[in-house]
């Protein structure tokens, strides 16, 4: 039997900078959705990476002296090292600079070219290049960046322009027929609202500066970074077996670029004859301490000072719990580091302690268990279907709050009940299996106290009995 295939992506981010913690929560939800569909059983694809060309590249580049390329792959291991401490378990990291995926660029430009729907113009109007992004001035009243507030740039040169104004209707329809293809709900709204309006054709190539895929048809202009950055979740399944993973089942993004990838793909994919993706899902916007977060503000938070505060099983799943996956949100390290000792160390920590420790004591005995996790785990593939992360946690948490409810009520240190303890540690099992997705590492280590593996198999079927010992720490309280 052929596996059900299941295909998600990140964002590829720019390299301009080393990663922060945005771009750490949608690779993160990413990771676990990925996690979440291997279990079930699905033969999954995911794919991280970066953005490397464009005008915001080649000034960061030139700011440091370097050639793009040269200041580039300074950049990219850094993303790789931080994806690795995160415990990401990525399928396939692309770049934008990677032949294969250049060559995919040309094809397609090619493909709508000879199809007629590209034709040579002047673009002549505002630009944002930390944006990579065209602005109106009905857009930008004030001439400044809406999201960067700073002074954007008056182009006037020749480009090639796709028309995207003959999609107007073809991607209402689109939005219609797919309720879910954007998601959540409201951010659907808004992208129909806008595509009403109308639609301009799109500027898809620049003169003025040449970093970037050179136009098959005039290699004196290279290609729009947009045009060029969207085409890698396509042209990441060329390559060798990956075929069969096209079309995405899911592409997870931050509502920043939400138009580009329900209006620019949708239309640059139906002009190439190429299939569309299932659906894009806009999460929301984090902020510290209410502020910003940006390098100007100078309050990114990098990855490693991420992990230093409580760990990476901790900073992951305080992501995805502490805010529904398509609001904004709001990071201090005082509140990861709360959750950390109300909910991982005192409810799971404390669970896997107590019933290690007297199953070390006095063994387990087979029991039917009334602490069953069958509705738990419906309901976690209901949430998990939509993306809504924090209520699968909650959902499992509150079977963490049973488990530990019953401990207190059957006092197992006082009866030495090892039919309790069978039943609290076969509990522990399926909430270790269930949160993998989440906090892999820790549910690893659980697995090897209760020797269980980590499968769906395993969620269904009692724990077999072995010899326990005492669980390491798992959460070390933070003061
Ligand atoms: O836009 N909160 O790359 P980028 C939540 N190269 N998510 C955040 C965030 C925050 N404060 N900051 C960043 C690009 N993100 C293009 C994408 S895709 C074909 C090309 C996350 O480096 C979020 O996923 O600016 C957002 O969409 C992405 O990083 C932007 O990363
Ligand atoms: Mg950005």
């Amino acid at each position: 039997m052929t596996k059900k295939k299941f295909y998600v992506s990140t964002p590829i981010y720019y390299p301009n900078d080393i990663p922060h913690l945005g771009h750490a929560y949608t690779t993160i939800a990413a990771d676990a959705l990925s996690r979440w569909q291997k279990l079930l059983g699905k033969d999954v694809f995911f794919l991280t990476g970066t953005d490397e060309h464009g005008k915001k590249l080649q000034n960061a580049a030139e700011s440091k002296g370097l050639k793009p390329k040269e200041f580039i792959d300074k950049i990219v291991p850094k993303f790789k090292e931080a994806w690795k401490k995160l415990n990401i378990n990525y399928s396939y990291f692309i770049r934008t600079t990677d032949k294969s995926h250049e060559d995919v660029v040309s094809k397609v430009l090619q493909k709508v070219y000879d199809s007629g729907e590209i034709y040579k113009g002047t673009y002549s109007g505002l630009y944002c290049t930390s944006c990579e992004a065209y602005y109106t001035e009905q857009d930008a009243p004030s001439l400044k960046c809406p999201v960067h507030e700073s002074k954007l740039e008056k182009l006037e040169e020749e480009s090639y322009f796709f028309k995207l104004s003959k999609y107007q209707n073809f991607l209402l329809d689109l939005y219609k027929k797919n309720p879910d293809f954007i998601s959540p709900k409201g951010k659907r709204k808004e992208v129909i609202n806008r595509v009403k309006e109308g639609l301009k054709d799109l500027s898809i190539s620049r003169s003025s500066f040449n970093w970037g895929v050179p136009l098959p048809f005039d290699k004196t202009h290279v290609t729009y970074v947009w045009f060029d950055a969207l085409l890698n979740y396509y042209s990441a399944t060329r390559l060798g077996k990956n075929k069969k993973y096209w079309p995405a089942d899911v592409h997870l993004i931050g509502k920043d670029i939400l138009w580009f990838h329900t209006v620019y793909w949708p239309a640059m994919l139906k002009s190439a004859g190429i299939e569309l993706p299932k659906k894009v899902f806009a999460h929301g916007w984090w902020t510290v301490l209410n502020k910003k977060m940006g390098k100007s503000a100078g309050n990114a938070i990098k990855i490693d000072e991420l992990i230093s505060y409580a760990g990476t099983d901790a900073t992951r799943y305080f992501l995805l719990r502490q805010t529904p996956f398509g609001d904004d949100g709001d990071f201090s390290k005082e509140t990861l580091i709360e959750k950390y000792n109300q909910e991982l160390a005192n409810k799971l920590g404390n669970l896997v302690s107590r019933v290690s420790t007297l199953a070390e004591k006095y063994g387990l005995k087979e029991s039917i268990s009334v602490l069953s996790s069958a509705k738990i785990f419906e309901s976690v593939e209901k949430y998990l279907e939509n993306l809504e992360f924090d209520k699968a946690l909650n959902e499992i948490f509150s079977f963490i709050d049973s488990c530990n409810e019953y401990i207190q009520q059957k006092k197992p240190w006082e009866t030495k009940d090892s039919k309790v303890l069978y039943e609290l540690s076969n509990a522990i099992k399926d909430i270790s299996i269930l949160l993998s997705p989440f906090i892999p590492e820790t549910s690893e280590k659980i697995s090897k106290v209760f020797n269980f593996p980590l499968t769906l198999k395993a969620l269904k079927t009692p724990l077999k009995i072995t010899k326990i010992k005492k669980s390491p720490i798992l959460f070390e309280k933070i003061k």
